[in-house]
Protein backbone atom coordinates (compact mmCIF):
# COMPACT_ATOMS: atom_id res chain seq x y z
CA UNK A 1 0.00 0.00 0.00
CA UNK A 2 2.53 2.84 0.71
CA UNK A 3 6.40 1.91 -0.13
CA UNK A 4 9.57 3.30 2.02
CA UNK A 5 13.01 3.64 0.12
CA UNK A 6 15.15 4.24 2.55
CA UNK A 7 18.63 3.08 0.35
CA UNK A 8 19.41 6.56 -0.30
CA UNK A 9 19.60 7.48 2.96
CA UNK A 10 20.97 4.27 4.77
CA UNK A 11 23.82 4.96 3.38
CA UNK A 12 24.99 8.06 4.95
CA UNK A 13 24.76 5.16 8.54
CA UNK A 14 27.23 2.94 9.40
CA UNK A 15 26.20 -0.52 10.28
CA UNK A 16 26.72 0.15 14.36
CA UNK A 17 25.16 2.94 14.35
CA UNK A 18 22.04 1.43 12.19
CA UNK A 19 21.74 -1.61 14.53
CA UNK A 20 21.57 1.10 17.79
CA UNK A 21 18.80 2.80 16.23
CA UNK A 22 17.38 0.17 15.09
CA UNK A 23 17.12 -1.16 18.88
CA UNK A 24 15.99 2.57 19.85
CA UNK A 25 12.90 2.14 17.66
CA UNK A 26 11.79 -0.97 18.50
CA UNK A 27 11.52 -0.12 22.04
CA UNK A 28 9.67 2.79 20.67
CA UNK A 29 7.38 0.62 19.12
CA UNK A 30 6.86 -1.60 22.05
CA UNK A 31 6.35 1.56 24.55
CA UNK A 32 3.61 2.65 22.23
CA UNK A 33 1.96 -0.50 21.38
CA UNK A 34 1.89 -1.79 24.82
CA UNK A 35 0.63 1.60 25.82
CA UNK A 36 4.43 1.61 28.44
CA UNK A 37 5.45 5.39 27.32
CA UNK A 38 5.13 8.50 28.89
CA UNK A 39 1.74 10.22 27.52
CA UNK A 40 0.21 6.71 26.87
CA UNK A 41 -3.16 7.97 28.44
CA UNK A 42 -3.29 9.60 24.31
CA UNK A 43 -3.09 6.96 22.19
CA UNK A 44 -6.68 7.00 21.74
CA UNK A 45 -5.92 7.35 18.18
CA UNK A 46 -4.87 3.67 17.88
CA UNK A 47 -7.77 3.25 19.37
CA UNK A 48 -10.07 4.82 16.97
CA UNK A 49 -9.10 2.23 13.73
CA UNK A 50 -9.03 -0.96 16.23
CA UNK A 51 -12.71 -0.69 16.57
CA UNK A 52 -14.12 1.76 14.16
CA UNK A 53 -17.58 3.56 15.14
CA UNK A 54 -19.20 2.89 11.73
CA UNK A 55 -22.35 4.65 13.45
CA UNK A 56 -20.78 8.23 14.24
CA UNK A 57 -19.11 8.20 10.73
CA UNK A 58 -22.73 7.77 8.88
CA UNK A 59 -23.77 10.74 11.42
CA UNK A 60 -21.03 12.99 10.35
CA UNK A 61 -21.67 11.93 6.48
CA UNK A 62 -25.85 12.52 6.86
CA UNK A 63 -24.81 15.49 8.70
CA UNK A 64 -22.08 16.69 5.75
CA UNK A 65 -24.56 15.84 3.04
CA UNK A 66 -27.02 18.22 4.39
CA UNK A 67 -24.59 21.01 4.83
CA UNK A 68 -23.48 20.95 1.13
CA UNK A 69 -26.59 20.83 -0.35
CA UNK A 70 -27.44 24.27 1.22
CA UNK A 71 -24.53 25.81 1.84
CA UNK A 72 -22.36 28.24 -0.24
CA UNK A 73 -19.97 28.80 2.33
CA UNK A 74 -18.21 26.46 4.84
CA UNK A 75 -15.83 28.16 7.28
CA UNK A 76 -13.49 25.86 9.16
CA UNK A 77 -12.74 27.81 12.29
CA UNK A 78 -9.65 26.19 14.38
CA UNK A 79 -5.80 25.91 14.78
CA UNK A 80 -2.79 23.47 14.41
CA UNK A 81 -4.61 20.26 14.70
CA UNK A 82 -7.66 21.66 15.10
CA UNK A 83 -7.70 22.54 10.85
CA UNK A 84 -4.51 21.32 9.61
CA UNK A 85 -5.80 17.97 9.24
CA UNK A 86 -8.73 18.65 7.19
CA UNK A 87 -6.90 20.97 4.94
CA UNK A 88 -4.20 18.66 4.30
CA UNK A 89 -6.90 16.22 2.64
CA UNK A 90 -9.20 18.50 1.25
CA UNK A 91 -6.39 20.29 -0.82
CA UNK A 92 -4.85 16.84 -1.66
CA UNK A 93 -8.25 15.38 -3.16
CA UNK A 94 -10.76 18.10 -4.03
CA UNK A 95 -9.43 20.39 -6.84
CA UNK A 96 -9.09 24.01 -5.99
CA UNK A 97 -11.23 24.79 -8.91
CA UNK A 98 -13.92 22.44 -7.79
CA UNK A 99 -17.26 24.36 -7.03
CA UNK A 100 -19.47 21.59 -6.90
CA UNK A 101 -20.07 22.04 -3.21
CA UNK A 102 -19.52 24.81 -0.83
CA UNK A 103 -16.25 27.11 -0.65
CA UNK A 104 -14.63 25.91 1.95
CA UNK A 105 -12.74 28.57 3.85
CA UNK A 106 -10.27 28.96 6.99
CA UNK A 107 -10.20 30.47 9.96
CA UNK A 108 -9.45 30.92 13.69
CA UNK A 109 -5.60 29.54 12.90
CA UNK A 110 -4.57 33.58 13.43
CA UNK A 111 -5.69 36.83 15.10
CA UNK A 112 -5.10 39.11 11.17
CA UNK A 113 -8.12 41.37 11.83
CA UNK A 114 -7.33 42.12 8.10
CA UNK A 115 -8.60 39.26 7.25
CA UNK A 116 -10.88 39.00 9.66
CA UNK A 117 -12.74 41.81 8.16
CA UNK A 118 -12.33 40.67 4.62
CA UNK A 119 -13.67 37.59 5.48
CA UNK A 120 -16.93 39.10 6.55
CA UNK A 121 -16.88 41.32 3.71
CA UNK A 122 -16.82 38.70 1.47
CA UNK A 123 -19.51 36.19 3.33
CA UNK A 124 -21.66 40.15 3.26
CA UNK A 125 -21.25 40.27 -0.66
CA UNK A 126 -23.94 38.62 -3.14
CA UNK A 127 -23.58 36.46 -5.20
CA UNK A 128 -23.75 36.74 -8.80
CA UNK A 129 -27.73 36.34 -8.34
CA UNK A 130 -27.71 39.02 -6.25
CA UNK A 131 -29.04 36.52 -3.52
CA UNK A 132 -27.54 35.91 0.07
CA UNK A 133 -24.35 33.50 0.14
CA UNK A 134 -25.22 30.58 2.24
CA UNK A 135 -22.78 30.50 5.16
CA UNK A 136 -22.14 27.50 7.55
CA UNK A 137 -19.39 27.70 11.04
CA UNK A 138 -17.52 24.43 11.98
CA UNK A 139 -15.86 25.95 15.21
CA UNK A 140 -13.42 23.12 16.45
CA UNK A 141 -11.27 23.10 19.23
CA UNK A 142 -10.75 20.81 22.07
CA UNK A 143 -9.79 22.89 24.82
CA UNK A 144 -12.36 25.25 23.44
CA UNK A 145 -10.89 28.34 24.96
CA UNK A 146 -7.82 29.02 22.09
CA UNK A 147 -7.82 32.84 21.24
CA UNK A 148 -6.67 32.65 17.80
CA UNK A 149 -10.13 30.32 17.39
CA UNK A 150 -12.33 32.07 20.30
CA UNK A 151 -11.84 35.57 19.04
CA UNK A 152 -12.31 34.47 14.99
CA UNK A 153 -15.52 32.55 16.45
CA UNK A 154 -17.05 35.25 17.95
CA UNK A 155 -16.48 37.45 14.80
CA UNK A 156 -18.14 34.40 12.41
CA UNK A 157 -20.83 33.40 14.84
CA UNK A 158 -21.72 37.23 15.30
CA UNK A 159 -21.66 37.45 11.92
CA UNK A 160 -24.23 34.46 11.27
CA UNK A 161 -26.48 35.50 14.31
CA UNK A 162 -26.67 38.58 12.94
CA UNK A 163 -27.73 37.40 9.18
CA UNK A 164 -29.33 33.87 9.41
CA UNK A 165 -32.62 33.22 11.75
CA UNK A 166 -31.87 29.90 11.71
CA UNK A 167 -27.87 30.50 13.26
CA UNK A 168 -27.96 27.85 15.90
CA UNK A 169 -28.83 25.39 12.39
CA UNK A 170 -25.77 26.86 10.64
CA UNK A 171 -23.35 26.88 13.61
CA UNK A 172 -21.76 23.08 14.38
CA UNK A 173 -19.05 23.10 17.38
CA UNK A 174 -16.74 19.91 17.28
CA UNK A 175 -14.83 20.61 21.15
CA UNK A 176 -14.66 18.05 23.83
CA UNK A 177 -17.10 16.73 25.71
CA UNK A 178 -16.98 18.52 28.59
CA UNK A 179 -15.67 21.26 30.54
CA UNK A 180 -14.10 24.32 28.94
CA UNK A 181 -15.44 28.25 27.21
CA UNK A 182 -17.03 26.66 24.18
CA UNK A 183 -19.15 23.95 25.66
CA UNK A 184 -20.78 26.45 27.99
CA UNK A 185 -21.65 28.59 25.22
CA UNK A 186 -23.05 25.51 23.16
CA UNK A 187 -25.39 24.73 26.08
CA UNK A 188 -26.31 28.37 26.12
CA UNK A 189 -26.57 28.81 22.54
CA UNK A 190 -28.16 25.11 21.90
CA UNK A 191 -25.61 24.54 19.13
CA UNK A 192 -24.98 21.21 17.27
CA UNK A 193 -22.06 19.18 18.73
CA UNK A 194 -19.42 16.56 17.68
CA UNK A 195 -17.12 15.63 20.81
CA UNK A 196 -13.15 15.13 19.97
CA UNK A 197 -12.82 12.50 22.49
CA UNK A 198 -10.36 12.80 25.61
CA UNK A 199 -7.74 10.58 24.59
CA UNK A 200 -7.10 11.96 21.32
CA UNK A 201 -4.41 14.90 21.24
CA UNK A 202 -5.08 17.77 18.24
CA UNK A 203 -2.50 16.64 15.91
CA UNK A 204 -3.53 13.15 16.23
CA UNK A 205 -7.61 14.38 15.23
CA UNK A 206 -7.93 14.04 11.73
CA UNK A 207 -10.00 10.96 11.90
CA UNK A 208 -12.31 11.88 14.12
CA UNK A 209 -15.07 14.92 13.48
CA UNK A 210 -12.59 16.90 13.80
CA UNK A 211 -11.04 16.63 10.37
CA UNK A 212 -13.96 13.80 8.94
CA UNK A 213 -16.63 16.53 9.05
CA UNK A 214 -15.19 19.67 6.66
CA UNK A 215 -13.55 16.63 4.90
CA UNK A 216 -16.96 15.69 4.41
CA UNK A 217 -18.80 18.33 3.51
CA UNK A 218 -15.72 18.97 0.88
CA UNK A 219 -17.20 15.86 -0.80
CA UNK A 220 -14.77 13.83 -0.50
CA UNK A 221 -15.85 9.66 0.95
CA UNK A 222 -14.61 9.62 4.27
CA UNK A 223 -15.64 6.02 4.83
CA UNK A 224 -12.91 5.14 1.72
CA UNK A 225 -10.64 7.62 3.57
CA UNK A 226 -11.37 6.09 7.11
CA UNK A 227 -11.40 2.24 5.34
CA UNK A 228 -7.91 3.19 3.86
CA UNK A 229 -6.19 4.42 7.46
CA UNK A 230 -7.98 1.39 8.91
CA UNK A 231 -6.04 -1.04 6.91
CA UNK A 232 -2.62 0.37 6.85
CA UNK A 233 -3.18 0.11 10.76
CA UNK A 234 -3.95 -3.63 11.00
CA UNK A 235 -1.06 -4.44 8.17
CA UNK A 236 1.12 -2.49 10.80
CA UNK A 237 -0.23 -4.18 13.74
CA UNK A 238 0.91 -7.45 11.88
CA UNK A 239 3.88 -6.39 10.80
CA UNK A 240 5.79 -2.97 11.68
CA UNK A 241 9.49 -3.33 10.01
CA UNK A 242 8.63 -0.49 7.48
CA UNK A 243 8.12 2.06 10.84
CA UNK A 244 10.37 0.78 12.65
CA UNK A 245 13.25 1.19 9.43
CA UNK A 246 12.24 4.37 8.73
CA UNK A 247 12.06 5.41 12.53
CA UNK A 248 15.55 4.10 13.46
CA UNK A 249 17.17 5.86 10.34
CA UNK A 250 15.60 8.86 11.24
CA UNK A 251 16.74 8.47 14.55
CA UNK A 252 20.50 7.67 13.37
CA UNK A 253 20.51 10.36 11.04
CA UNK A 254 19.29 12.62 14.19
CA UNK A 255 22.11 11.66 16.14
CA UNK A 256 24.68 12.24 13.29
CA UNK A 257 24.07 16.19 13.45
CA UNK A 258 20.64 16.11 10.72
CA UNK A 259 18.52 18.54 11.88
CA UNK A 260 16.21 19.51 9.30
CA UNK A 261 14.05 17.31 7.46
CA UNK A 262 12.39 18.78 3.82
CA UNK A 263 9.05 16.93 3.20
CA UNK A 264 8.85 17.53 -0.77
CA UNK A 265 6.47 16.63 -3.86
CA UNK A 266 5.75 17.43 -6.84
CA UNK A 267 2.74 17.00 -6.51
CA UNK A 268 1.38 20.65 -5.62
CA UNK A 269 -2.18 18.80 -3.83
CA UNK A 270 0.45 17.57 -1.31
CA UNK A 271 1.65 21.02 0.13
CA UNK A 272 -0.65 21.20 2.92
CA UNK A 273 -0.34 17.46 3.72
CA UNK A 274 3.27 18.32 3.89
CA UNK A 275 1.81 21.12 6.68
CA UNK A 276 0.60 18.39 8.75
CA UNK A 277 3.20 16.14 8.55
CA UNK A 278 5.18 19.34 10.01
CA UNK A 279 3.07 19.75 12.83
CA UNK A 280 2.31 15.99 13.97
CA UNK A 281 6.19 15.94 13.70
CA UNK A 282 7.45 19.02 15.18
CA UNK A 283 5.06 19.16 17.96
CA UNK A 284 5.82 15.86 18.96
CA UNK A 285 9.36 15.84 18.68
CA UNK A 286 10.77 19.34 19.30
CA UNK A 287 11.53 18.80 22.92
CA UNK A 288 13.66 18.86 25.25
CA UNK A 289 16.55 19.86 23.12
CA UNK A 290 16.03 17.32 20.76
CA UNK A 291 14.27 16.55 17.34
CA UNK A 292 14.81 17.45 13.50
CA UNK A 293 13.11 20.65 12.37
CA UNK A 294 10.01 19.61 9.63
CA UNK A 295 9.86 22.04 6.73
CA UNK A 296 7.85 21.78 3.39
CA UNK A 297 8.82 22.38 -0.15
CA UNK A 298 6.23 22.10 -2.98
CA UNK A 299 8.18 21.04 -6.42
CA UNK A 300 9.41 22.16 -8.80
CA UNK A 301 7.77 25.74 -7.60
CA UNK A 302 10.43 25.43 -4.50
CA UNK A 303 13.17 23.99 -6.72
CA UNK A 304 13.48 28.01 -7.67
CA UNK A 305 14.39 29.15 -4.22
CA UNK A 306 15.10 26.56 -1.57
CA UNK A 307 16.65 24.35 -4.17
CA UNK A 308 20.01 25.85 -4.04
CA UNK A 309 20.43 25.77 -0.46
CA UNK A 310 19.63 22.04 -0.93
CA UNK A 311 21.37 21.00 -3.40
CA UNK A 312 24.77 23.09 -2.20
CA UNK A 313 24.07 24.42 1.20
CA UNK A 314 24.74 23.50 4.17
CA UNK A 315 24.89 19.58 4.88
CA UNK A 316 22.32 19.21 8.12
CA UNK A 317 19.38 18.63 6.13
CA UNK A 318 17.64 15.55 4.97
CA UNK A 319 14.98 15.25 2.35
CA UNK A 320 11.13 13.29 2.18
CA UNK A 321 9.96 12.71 -0.78
CA UNK A 322 5.90 12.15 -0.89
CA UNK A 323 5.24 10.36 -4.31
CA UNK A 324 2.04 9.18 -6.01
CA UNK A 325 2.66 6.52 -8.32
CA UNK A 326 -0.41 6.92 -10.64
CA UNK A 327 -1.20 9.66 -12.44
CA UNK A 328 -4.76 11.38 -11.10
CA UNK A 329 -4.99 13.17 -14.46
CA UNK A 330 -3.94 11.94 -18.51
CA UNK A 331 -3.03 15.83 -19.31
CA UNK A 332 -0.76 15.99 -21.77
CA UNK A 333 1.60 18.53 -23.63
CA UNK A 334 -0.67 19.81 -27.00
CA UNK A 335 0.83 18.82 -30.06
CA UNK A 336 1.93 20.84 -33.11
CA UNK A 337 5.14 22.28 -35.26
CA UNK A 338 3.96 25.74 -35.23
CA UNK A 339 4.26 26.71 -31.35
CA UNK A 340 8.23 27.66 -32.18
CA UNK A 341 8.62 27.41 -28.44
CA UNK A 342 11.71 24.71 -28.71
CA UNK A 343 9.23 22.11 -26.65
CA UNK A 344 8.31 20.03 -29.81
CA UNK A 345 10.46 17.15 -27.78
CA UNK A 346 7.32 16.84 -25.43
CA UNK A 347 4.77 16.97 -27.97
CA UNK A 348 2.06 14.68 -26.58
CA UNK A 349 3.98 13.81 -23.67
CA UNK A 350 1.63 13.34 -20.35
CA UNK A 351 2.53 15.88 -17.70
CA UNK A 352 2.54 12.89 -15.04
CA UNK A 353 5.67 11.45 -16.72
CA UNK A 354 7.19 15.12 -17.18
CA UNK A 355 7.23 15.54 -13.30
CA UNK A 356 8.05 12.11 -12.69
CA UNK A 357 11.51 12.95 -14.77
CA UNK A 358 11.36 15.98 -12.92
CA UNK A 359 11.63 14.54 -9.61
CA UNK A 360 13.96 11.83 -10.72
CA UNK A 361 16.81 14.22 -11.79
CA UNK A 362 16.20 16.32 -8.89
CA UNK A 363 16.44 12.93 -6.60
CA UNK A 364 20.40 12.07 -8.49
CA UNK A 365 21.19 16.05 -8.35
CA UNK A 366 20.47 16.09 -4.70
CA UNK A 367 21.91 12.30 -3.91
CA UNK A 368 25.39 13.84 -5.51
CA UNK A 369 24.74 16.85 -3.65
CA UNK A 370 25.10 14.37 -0.10
CA UNK A 371 21.69 14.75 1.21
CA UNK A 372 19.90 11.45 2.45
CA UNK A 373 16.65 10.95 0.94
CA UNK A 374 13.85 8.93 1.78
CA UNK A 375 10.80 8.84 -0.42
CA UNK A 376 7.31 7.38 0.42
CA UNK A 377 5.13 6.36 -2.38
CA UNK A 378 1.16 6.00 -2.17
CA UNK A 379 -0.24 4.16 -5.30
CA UNK A 380 -2.76 6.75 -6.12
CA UNK A 381 -4.11 10.62 -5.27
CA UNK A 382 -7.76 8.99 -3.54
CA UNK A 383 -9.21 8.47 -0.28
CA UNK A 384 -8.07 5.06 0.41
CA UNK A 385 -4.22 6.17 -0.21
CA UNK A 386 -4.18 8.90 1.96
CA UNK A 387 -6.08 7.64 4.77
CA UNK A 388 -3.73 5.10 4.73
CA UNK A 389 -0.63 7.72 4.42
CA UNK A 390 -2.58 9.60 7.78
CA UNK A 391 -1.89 6.21 9.90
CA UNK A 392 1.36 5.53 8.46
CA UNK A 393 2.70 9.35 9.63
CA UNK A 394 1.21 8.93 13.08
CA UNK A 395 2.30 5.50 13.90
CA UNK A 396 6.07 6.89 12.64
CA UNK A 397 5.59 9.80 14.72
CA UNK A 398 5.01 7.66 17.88
CA UNK A 399 7.48 5.52 17.51
CA UNK A 400 10.14 7.81 16.15
CA UNK A 401 9.84 10.23 19.02
CA UNK A 402 9.60 7.37 21.60
CA UNK A 403 13.14 6.79 20.08
CA UNK A 404 14.52 9.71 20.98
CA UNK A 405 13.27 9.28 24.68
CA UNK A 406 10.65 11.98 24.11
CA UNK A 407 7.03 11.97 25.08
CA UNK A 408 5.42 12.33 21.74
CA UNK A 409 2.11 13.45 22.74
CA UNK A 410 2.60 16.75 25.23
CA UNK A 411 3.36 20.17 23.64
CA UNK A 412 4.37 22.09 27.18
CA UNK A 413 6.39 24.78 25.16
CA UNK A 414 3.22 25.83 23.33
CA UNK A 415 2.11 27.41 26.35
CA UNK A 416 5.12 29.44 26.75
CA UNK A 417 4.22 31.58 24.34
CA UNK A 418 0.60 31.59 25.29
CA UNK A 419 1.38 32.91 28.92
CA UNK A 420 3.39 35.94 28.02
CA UNK A 421 0.70 36.42 25.26
CA UNK A 422 -2.02 36.70 27.94
CA UNK A 423 0.11 38.58 30.76
CA UNK A 424 0.80 41.52 27.98
CA UNK A 425 -3.11 41.28 27.19
CA UNK A 426 -3.81 41.72 30.54
CA UNK A 427 -6.25 38.56 31.06
O1 LIG B 1 -1.86 19.19 18.42
C1 LIG B 1 -2.30 19.93 19.28
O2 LIG B 1 -2.68 19.50 20.38
C2 LIG B 1 -2.41 21.41 19.05
O3 LIG B 1 -1.88 21.78 17.82
C3 LIG B 1 -3.86 21.85 19.09
O4 LIG B 1 -4.58 21.18 18.12
C4 LIG B 1 -3.98 23.35 18.90
O5 LIG B 1 -3.20 24.03 19.84
C5 LIG B 1 -5.43 23.80 19.02
O6 LIG B 1 -5.93 23.52 20.29
P1 LIG B 1 -7.47 23.51 20.57
O7 LIG B 1 -8.10 22.49 19.71
O8 LIG B 1 -7.59 23.20 22.02
O9 LIG B 1 -8.01 24.89 20.24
Amino acid sequence: MIQLDISRARKFISDDEYIHARTLAQSGLEQLKEGTGPGSEWLGWRELLAEPNDKLLAEIQDLATSVRSSADVFIVCGIGGSYLGAKAVIDALRSEFDQSGPEIIYAGHHMGGAYLNHLVGYLNEPKADGSAKSVYLNVISKSGSTLETALSFRVLRNFIEERFEDASNRIICTTSKQGGVLNAVIEKEGYRKFIIPSDVGGRFSVLTPVGLLPIAVAGIDIAVLFQGAKECYDSLEENSEEIVEYAALRNALHAKGITIDVFSSFEPELKSFGGWIQQLLGESEGKDGKGIFPTVAAFSTDLHSLGQFIQDGKRSLLETFLVVEEASSDFVVPSGDHFGDGLDYLNGESFHAINNKARLGTIEAHCEGQVPIITVQIPRMEEHSIGALIYFYEMLTGVFVYSLGVNPFNQPGVEDYKKAMYRLLGK
